[in-house]
């Protein structure tokens, strides 16, 4: 990296952190609130959230988030094919097994957040109609394309024109019916945890960010199928866990990317990642995507996260009171709990590993850190809310959570 790029990123990051920090107090408040309340609101409220007031530009940070069922947006998603019971199969599955779906089905709470048919999780060339392009360009990123370009989500959507770009996964790869997965965030309570063989075990793994592996390898496994982030995460992580030995995005022949859309950049760097050429414009401008995702540039190594799976996900899982703040419009979940959502939708059975833990405080903030740190708080994330969120789920035996 030139010298003049590299600063401008570390500015940016530092920056980032720097009004993180600012935050930090008034978020703190905000988490110390009844937190056990607050996630049963959260929960059985499952309505949808319309965030965005249309007037208002995203980049001037001075929108407020509004909280609306809408019972049109339900309406008007696509339903995934991917989403629906994969009903040959559901016969092979042996008795002693209960997949998420049918425990989340089951379950008093969670049978009435959970929604397995819509939407669906990914995006792909097909829902690039006028239709969708009026309804999603009313809310902000990452739940729709307000102020992007029709140009840019429009030729970037084009390229997804594969059957690979409409589900994450080919269930028929699979002919033992039950999928597993592990999800691996990059928590501190990793470290000698000695889990590696259990997450490689798993028929797909899902990594995020920082994910360090090398030398981690009997606590996290070295096994990757997926690795989600923004441009936005993937970028900071590099520059601040490089010291850590985080030098490069994990990359190989079977892995698949998943692009959370939080910013146009995404976008950008999505369609410039399938056709192999540098980025043409925007933050990211002459950046090579090979250097981040390797040489093969092709439509069936990426997946882009559906703007209304992202809303939905938020609104009935994750629909923290910072919405209700004047920082509502820089709040979404993070690439961790997004991932994990996204396997509970996708995935057959479903164990997180390096997720937050109620006794978070006992660990560092990530597994690869020398010395103990803290976990951060970003000003943007409700981690608390999250933890509660992984605990019901783990308690309702909905998934299971490293925990120790
Ligand atoms: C997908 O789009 C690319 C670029 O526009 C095109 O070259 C390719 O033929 C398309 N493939 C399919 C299966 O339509
Ligand atoms: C990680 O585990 C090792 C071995 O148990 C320990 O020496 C080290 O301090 C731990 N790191 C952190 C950040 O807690």
């Amino acid at each position: 990296m030139g010298s003049p790029h590299w600063k401008r990123l570390c500015l940016l990051f530092l920056a980032g952190l720097t009004s993180s920090l600012l935050l930090y107090g008034h978020y703190y408040t905000t988490v110390e609130s009844p937190t056990s309340q607050r996630i049963i609101a959260s929960l059985l409220q499952p309505e949808l959230l319309v965030l965005a007031p249309p007037r208002t530009s995203h980049r001037t940070g001075s929108r407020t988030g509004t909280l609306e069922g809408s019972s049109e947006s339900v309406k008007s998603s696509k339903p995934s094919t991917e989403l629906k019971e994969p009903k040959p199969r559901r016969k092979q599955v042996h008795h002693a097994f209960a997949s998420v779906m049918a425990r989340a089905k089951a379950d008093p709470k969670f049978g009435k957040i959970f929604r397995f048919n819509t939407p669906g999780c990914s995006m792909w060339d097909q829902h690039f109609t006028p239709e969708t392009w009026e309804r999603l360009k009313t809310r902000h990123v990452p739940y729709g394309w307000q102020g992007l370009p029709y140009r840019v989500v429009g030729s970037t959507l084009q390229q997804l024109n594969t059957s690979a770009n409409r589900h994450l996964f080919n269930k028929d790869a699979f002919p033992r019916g039950c999928i597993r997965c592990a999800v691996v965030g990059n928590g501190g309570i990793l470290n000698g945890s000695r889990q590696g063989k259990a997450i490689d075990e798993h028929d797909l793994v899902f990594r995020i960010n920082g994910a360090v592996i090398k030398g981690f390898e009997e606590d996290v496994g070295t096994k990757i199928s997926f690795y989600g982030f923004t441009v936005n995460t993937m970028k900071n992580s590099l520059i601040a866990y490089e010291e850590y030995g985080f030098t490069q995005i994990p990359q190989g022949k079977d892995l698949r990317y998943i692009f959370i859309p939080s910013d146009a950049r995404d976008y950008i760097m999505l369609k410039a990642a399938i056709q192999g050429s540098p980025v043409p414009e925007g933050s990211d401008k002459g950046d090579k995507p090979q250097k981040y995702f390797g040489p093969e540039a092709s439509a069936e190594k990426f997946k882009l996260l559906h703007p209304d799976f992202l809303q939905y996900l938020t609104a009935r899982f994750l629909r923290s009171a910072l919405l209700n703040t004047q920082y509502g419009s820089l709040y979404m979940p993070s690439t961790g709990a997004l991932m994990l959502l996204t396997a509970l939708h996708t995935c057959d059975q479903v164990s997180a590993y390096g997720f937050i833990t109620s006794n978070y405080e006992q660990f560092s903030d990530h597994y690869y850190e020398l010395e103990k740190k803290p976990l951060v708080f970003y000003a943007n994330h409700d981690m608390m809310l999250e933890a509660m969120l992984w605990r019901s789920l783990h308690r309702a035996g909905i998934m299971s959570l490293y925990q120790r």
